[in-house]
């Protein structure tokens, strides 16, 4: 299976950085790595914005926010940023090897 560098800076600052196994999607990665502060209630159903995380750093394109991500990402708490997205619509893909997600 292949894997691709995630990190997360997590809101004390620190750094976490794991080996993710493509095909799934980044909130089920921030779960299986303890990532405090992304909960993914909703199981990535669009309906909750607990996975709610801002990119620092994307080595490729993202996929577009689609209509139903920019409604929930405008109730997300804390409030959207720039670069904020809803990590359950983020694929582990090659592509995002060495991306770098921050946690509001
Ligand atoms: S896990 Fe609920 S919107 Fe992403």
């Amino acid at each position: 299976m292949e894997t691709i560098c995630v990190t997360w800076i997590l809101q004390d600052g620190s750094r976490k950085t794991a080996a993710v196994e493509t095909g799934g999607n980044l909130m089920e990665a921030a779960l299986d790595n303890a990532i405090d502060g992304i909960v993914g209630q909703c199981g990535g159903s669009l309906a909750c914005a607990t996975c709610h995380v801002v990119i620092e750093e994307a080595p490729a394109a993202l996929p577009d926010i689609s209509p139903d991500e920019d409604d929930m990402l405008d109730m997300a708490e804390p409030e959207r940023l720039p670069g904020s997205r809803l990590s359950c619509q983020l694929l582990a893909v090659p592509e995002l090897d060495g991306i770098v997600l921050r946690v509001p």
